[in-house]
């Protein structure tokens, strides 16, 4: 069986406006569903956790009350709550080393985005099944990888390395190499050679061989958090666990993915989500002349948005704060927002 993690403690700045410091993206319902995204995420797992008292949240300590009140279900004890956002090294380190605790070395343990739509069950079931089967016969960190359509740079790539087996019918394969988020030029490189997927972000191991792995690649990281526990967190490095272990341990390996998934980066996946074959994304009132391609949205939908001879844009309102941005900037909202000093 697999102890399944969310890790809900990111910001998501680039769907700013509509995500702010206390309701970041994982806690914003984008697709109508009424469920946030996080809501979503846990409904998902519970089947593979096999209940409530097996599925973990990890996440930072103003977020703590929201994933609370949205997830009320969950046992007080496995909502583990950092001091500080230090990016996902520490947190899938400090995650491992309590569930190693209670319920052993080698318990599998999956850790999972808050903040992603997944298509198909059924599917992503039996593909976690897989993975769990894999992490239980070989000592592997697994990823889910990703058939790429673009030379995205805002993903890890993994290349695809020799056959590593079959597990509950999905092949296997080890990794040869994992380059988190490379430039654009190195991305066509990828993209071209056929070799590579994009990482979920999604990890399936063993606790105990992660812990390993993270003493050779982490050393500071683990000496300070197995000394010092939670306490440590000011002082640990802030690193993603791409960087901090990925791109580094031999032990990866790879599951292709065959469920329908988006990581719903910036405002453009709205776009992906809820384009039918209208002009435009409409989740406002919205009164178009000469406008396709846009993207509309009010918090309050009785707000009036009125658009003249505009194409490829996002408008966003909500409370006293409106956006306007091209589509193909949505990236730059991060920089935008370090711009504002009180970030409203
Ligand atoms: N608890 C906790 N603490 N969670 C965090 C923290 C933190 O300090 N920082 C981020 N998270 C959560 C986010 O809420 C999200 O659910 C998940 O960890 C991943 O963090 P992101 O910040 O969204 O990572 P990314 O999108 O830049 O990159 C990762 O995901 C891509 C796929 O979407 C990497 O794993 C890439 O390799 C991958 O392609
Ligand atoms: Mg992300």
């Amino acid at each position: 069986s697999l102890i399944p993690v969310i890790l809900a403690g990111g910001k998501g700045e680039r769907f700013w406006p509509l995500s702010r410091k206390l309701r970041p993206k994982q806690f914003l319902s984008l697709d109508g569903s009424g469920k946030s995204l996080l809501q979503a995420t846990a409904d998902r797992l519970l089947p593979l956790a096999g209940g409530w008292e097996n599925l973990w949240v990890v996440t930072a300590s103003h977020l703590a009350d929201g994933v609370k009140e949205q997830l009320p279900n969950l046992p007080p004890e496995n909502l583990l709550v950092e001091s500080e956002g230090r990016d996902t090294a520490p947190a899938v380190a400090w995650s491992t080393l309590e569930i190693a605790r209670r319920y052993g070395e080698d318990a599998v343990v999956g850790f999972f985005p808050a903040d992603h739509w997944i298509d198909d069950q059924a599917t992503f079931e039996q593909t976690l099944s897989a993975a769990t089967e894999l992490a239980t016969q070989q000592e592997a960190i697994v990823t889910l990888g990703i058939k790429p359509n673009a030379p995205s740079t805002g993903y890890g790539y993994i290349e695809q390395g020799e056959p590593a087996g079959s597990y509950t019918g999905f092949p296997a394969y080890r990794v040869d190499r994992f380059t988190e988020k490379p430039d654009r030029e190195t991305a066509e490189t990828f993209l071209a050679s056929g070799r590579f997927s994009w990482n979920s972000g999604m990890f399936v191991f063993r606790a105990g061989v992660t812990l390993n792995e993270l003493r050779v690649h982490a050393p500071e990281l683990m000496h300070l958090l197995e000394q010092q526990g939670p306490s440590a967190y000011p002082q640990l490095p802030k690193k993603s666990i791409d960087y901090a272990l990925m791109e580094k341990t031999q032990k990866a390996y790879v599951l292709p993915v065959g469920f329908g998934w988006d990581d719903l980066g910036d405002w453009t996946a709205i776009e992906r989500l809820l384009k039918g074959d209208k002009a435009n994304v409409e989740l406002a009132t919205h009164v178009g002349l000469d406008t396709q391609g846009a993207i509309l949205y009010a918090s309050n939908t009785e707000d009036v948005i009125v658009t003249i001879g505009l194409e490829d844009v996002v408008v966003v309102r909500d409370g006293n704060v409106t956006l306007i941005v091209k589509k193909d900037r949505t990236q730059e909202i991060k920089q935008a927002l370090s711009q504002l000093r009180d970030r409203p």
